[in-house]
């Protein structure tokens, strides 16, 4: 371990040990569940908001109003790819957790729909995720949509609820919870993916603060058996409580590896919140990581948190998105009236870096649909846009800087340390607006170049309140959210750039 890794783990187990749980210090003293599920809130419709007021993202979702945190039982069925999340139907903070839902044929462009699950008798709707049950074998019907979500009141349980009309509502399971818990204090989040081989459905669940992933079997999608458990001896993996895994089996130098994604918070590489993944191999029962250099992080940025991917893709293709935000400062972000957004989508894959596999998370291709042509120019300014995709070359043998800036002089500053092998963004005070949250300005946000090039073509994304910044294969992802008065419409310090604008998504 380098020195300053070594002091970044002791900072971290620091501030690990006496923040606690922090954000579930934003749970109000007492819940007020008013919600009545048989009436569930309308989310309201794009006239009443032309989702236009300041800070909005026009190419990422967010919701019409109020609060949402992780992305939840994504599933795609018959031309239509759900998001569903986590919603607080009440307000603009996290609390009363209910699954919001949304959907798109494209997963750029998004209709919200009334929320498909609030509270109910097992707690609130914790994330969760849903699969295509083609076989019948749970008995709601061929093809209805199995959304498993953990219930969480005194303790945190896993529940089943059915949809057979495409994903609009749900009826919850009557031998719900189908794992109870009484002993643990975290045991959240399930994902269900199919083995194959086994003809088994496998749910992985996390234990928080244990810092491990569970792995459960079943046949018939409601009677569930424990398996085995994933932990790692990665110091710097077990500083932060796991949530949100996945698991992906993938293509991989003519073979396949499996890839655990598990999102750890707060021991993200950013500090707060962060999405690591682990490389090896599954046989139906237990997973194994092979040895690397741990952490891997899919995003080196602080606002990309609880990714999973949707089920039931075509092609079996993963498509990844993650929350856009922070649980060091994710109540204070200055929006209004909804709180957070989604990341871009992501396609997976796994790439030989230097021998060793890493993974890639590059934005989906299907972002064209809103994209102007690519333009050049020859000093960086891209003209007035909301939000835009800029792509050049940087050089890795040379230490150099770049900077986003907008017409008011704020900017956001990146530096490309060659000597380090990094590329350090640095979201101070100079990006916009920051002092709602001293833990929301961090100078020096650093991601290695994971790759053996010289040059690297870069590709940013720019929208009002964030920059996803990726190589170009997108084994280096870097994505902020920040809080300028206008979007950054010039990109300074690297000569001509090609651009291309994008239009609204709403
Ligand atoms: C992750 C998470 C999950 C939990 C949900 C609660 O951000 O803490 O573990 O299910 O948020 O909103």
């Amino acid at each position: 371990m380098k020195l300053y890794d070594a002091i970044l783990l002791a900072v971290l187990c620091i501030g690990a040990i006496s923040c606690g749980d922090s954000k579930f210090d934003l749970k109000p003293e007492s819940p007020s569940i008013t919600e009545d599920p048989d009436t569930p809130v309308e989310p309201g419709t794009p006239s009443e908001s032309n989702r236009n007021e300041q800070y909005r993202p026009q190419i990422h979702f967010t919701p019409f109003k109020n609060w949402i945190n992780d992305p939840n039982g994504m599933v795609y069925v018959d031309g239509v790819y759900h998001l569903y999340y986590q919603y607080n139907p009440q307000g603009n903070s996290w609390g009363n957790l209910s699954w919001g839902h949304a959907t798109s044929t494209d997963l750029v462009h998004w209709t919200e729909h009334n929320v498909a699950m609030t509270p109910n008798e097992w707690g609130m709707i914790f994330s969760g995720s849903a699969i295509v049950d083609k076989d019948n074998a749970a008995g709601f019907g061929k093809d209805a949509i199995l959304a498993f979500y953990t219930g969480a009141d005194a303790h945190q349980q896993q529940c089943l609820a059915y949809s057979t009309d495409g994903g609009m509502t749900y009826t919850q399971y009557e031998g719900n919870p189908v794992i109870t818990n009484t002993e643990l204090g975290d045991f959240r989040d399930p994902k269900v993916i199919w083995h194959e081989e086994s003809k088994t459905w496998i749910m992985l669940l996390a234990l928080g603060w244990d810092h491990k992933i569970e792995l459960w079997g079943s046949k018939n999608l409601k009677n569930w058996e424990k398996y085995s458990t994933f932990t790692t001896d990665c110091a710097r993996s077990n500083i932060g409580q796991w949530e949100c895994p996945d698991l992906l089996r993938m293509p991989y130098e003519g073979g396949e590896k499996w890839v655990m994604i598990v999102s750890n918070n707060p021991g993200g590489p950013a500090g707060g919140s962060g999405i690591e993944y682990f490389v090896g191999d599954f046989d139906g029962r237990e997973f194994t990581a092979m040895a690397l250099d741990y952490p891997l992080w899919l995003d080196y940025g602080s606002d990309n948190y609880a990714g999973v991917t949707w089920s039931n893709t075509p092609g079996g293709r993963y498509v990844m998105i993650g929350w856009m935000n922070n649980w060091n400062y994710c109540g204070d972000v200055p929006c209004s009236p909804w709180r957070s957004a989604m990341t871009l989508p992501r396609e997976l894959s796994l790439k030989n870096v230097n021998g060793s596999p890493l993974l890639a998370a590059p934005v989906i291709k299907e972002i064209e649909v809103i994209a102007g042509e690519w333009e050049n120019s020859a000093d960086g300014f891209v003209g007035e846009a909301d939000a835009f995709e800029a792509k050049f070359d940087v050089d890795l043998t040379e230490n150099s800087v770049f900077r986003l800036e907008n017409s008011y002089g704020q900017y956001l500053e990146v530096e490309v340390n060659a000597s380090a092998g990094k590329m350090i963004v640095k979201r101070t005070s100079t990006t916009g607006e920051t002092g709602f949250n001293n833990l929301f300005s961090v100078p020096s946000i650093s991601a290695p170049f994971n790759s053996d090039a010289d040059v690297m073509e870069l590709h940013v994304f720019v929208d009002r309140s964030s920059v996803e910044i990726t190589s170009a294969d997108g084994t280096m992802c870097i994505t902020n959210i920040v809080f300028p008065r206008e979007s950054y419409n010039r990109i300074s310090g690297v000569g001509a750039i090609s651009f291309r604008k994008f239009n609204s998504i709403w």
